[in-house]
C-alpha cells in the first residue's frame, strides 16, 4: 500500500529524531544558549521526549499505511542510551525494509557492534572536515580520530553503503572539498555534499559562509569528471559517479534547488512532534496522542493529517524560524 499526499507523492520515509542533545557544538547548528545540553533546558520544560515504546507506536502506525524506511537522527541519536534497543524493535515490523541512522560517529565505535546486531542496515556520518584541527574549530571540540575509528568498524560490521554528509562552509573547510572527492575515489564510501542551509537563529552566520551546489560541483570537477547516476527511489541527493576509481559523490542542494517533488518524508521530533516540511515551523502533536493510549487507527489519522498538510514546496530559506536544526533532525 502507499501513502500518497495530495501532490502524489509517495510518502515512505520516517525520519525520526531521538534526543535534540548534541555531543558536539557545530558552528552552523548552534549559537550561545543552544550549547547548554539537553537535560539543563528540560528542567524548566514540561516538554518529555518520547519514549522507545511510544516512538515504536508511531513508526507501526506508519507502517501500517505505507512507511518502509526509517532514520534515526538527533541532536546525536548516539547520546540517548540502548538506542539498540529501538533498533530492534523497528526491525521487527515486517514492512520497514530500511532502517539506518544519521550520526555524528563519535560514539559509533563502541555502539557498532549491538546497532549492528539489532538490524540496522547502514549509517550516514557527518564529516565536515578531514583535518583535526578544522575539524575541531567546526564542531567546538570534536575528535575526528574517534570518528574514523567509528567510521572504520561500521564498515567492518556491513553497515554499508556508509554515507558521509559533508557541508561545505566558505573560509572554513572549502579548501577540503577536492580531498573529499579524493577520499570518494580510493574508498567506497560516498560522500555528498549539503548546502549550508540559514536555519534558525544561525540564518545570517550561515548566508555569510554559504557555497551553492554548482560551486561545490566545479570544484568537484576539477578533480574528477562527473556521470550522473539514475537512481530508481527518490531522495534528496542527486549522485554522479567520479570517472576515477569506483567513487560516487552526492550533491544535496536544499537551498539553491529545492527538491520538493521528490520529497517523500514526514519528520518526528523527540518530544513527538510530527513535522510535514523541515522548512516550515507547522506541526502536528502525535506525542499527547499516544500518551493517552491511542489505538493505531487514531495515530494513523494524526500521520494522514500530517501527509495532508505536506505543501507543494518552500523557499528554502527560513530566517524566522526558531527551532535549531538539532531539535529537528537535520
Ligand atoms: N545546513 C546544512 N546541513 C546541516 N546539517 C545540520 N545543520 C545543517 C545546516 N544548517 C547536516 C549535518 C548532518 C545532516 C543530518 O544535516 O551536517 O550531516
Amino acid at each position: 500500500m502507499n501513502l500518497l499526499d495530495k501532490y502524489n507523492r509517495i510518502i515512505d520515509y520516517m525520519r525520526i529524531s531521538i534526543t535534540d542533545r548534541c555531543n558536539l557544538g557545530c558552528l552552523y547548528c548552534k549559537v550561545g544558549a543552544e550549547l547548554q545540553t539537553h537535560s539543563e533546558k528540560s528542567s524548566n520544560t514540561s516538554n518529555v521526549i518520547l519514549s522507545y515504546d511510544e516512538i515504536y507506536k508511531i513508526v507501526l502506525a506508519g507502517a501500517g499505511l505505507g512507511v518502509r524506511k526509517v532514520r534515526i537522527t538527533g541532536g546525536e541519536p548516539l547520546v540517548r542510551k540502548d538506542v539498540y534497543k529501538l533498533i530492534e524493535m523497528i526491525k521487527g515490523i515486517e514492512t520497514i525494509k530500511d532502517i539506518s541512522i544519521t550520526t555524528n560517529g563519535l560514539l559509533l565505535e563502541e555502539n557498532v557492534e549491538k546497532l549492528a546486531c539489532a538490524g540496522l542496515d547502514r549509517v550516514n556520518i557527518s564529516i565536515d572536515s578531514l583535518k583535526s584541527p578544522i575539524y575541531k574549530e567546526i564542531t567546538r571540540g570534536g575528535d575526528i580520530d574517534a570518528v574514523f575509528r567509528g567510521l572504520y568498524r561500521a564498515a567492518q560490521f556491513g553497515l554499508t553503503p556508509i554515507k558521509i554528509n559533508m557541508v561545505p562552509i566558505k573560509g572554513l573547510n572549502d579548501c577540503e572539498i577536492e580531498d573529499f572527492v579524493r577520499l570518494a575515489m580510493d574508498t567506497s564510501y560516498q560522500i555528498r555534499f549539503i548546502e549550508l542551509m540559514p536555519y534558525g537563529r544561525n540564518a545570517q552566520w550561515n548566508n555569510e559562509h554559504f557555497i551553492s551546489a554548482a560551486e561545490i560541483a566545479a570544484r568537484v570537477e576539477k578533480v574528477a569528471a562527473l556521470t550522473p547516476i539514475r537512481f530508481k527511489v527518490p531522495g534528496v541527493a542527486r549522485y554522479y559517479r567520479l570517472n576515477k576509481g569506483n567513487g560516487i559523490v552526492g550533491f544535496i542542494s536544499p537551498v539553491s534547488n529545492h527538491f520538493c517533488m521528490t520529497c517523500n518524508r514526514l519528520r518526528l521530533t523527540s518530544k513527538g512532534m510530527i513535522r510535514p516540511c523541515l522548512f516550515s515551523d507547522a506541526e502536528i502533536d502525535i506525542g499527547t496522542v499516544v500518551r493517552r493510549g491511542a489505538g493505531m487507527d487514531e495515530i494513523q489519522e494524526i500521520l494522514l493529517k500530517a501527509v495532508n498538510e505536506k505543501s507543494v514546496g518552500h523557499r528554502g530559506n527560513l530566517e524566522t524560524g526558531t527551532n535549531s536544526m538539532s531539535e529537528i533532525g537535520g
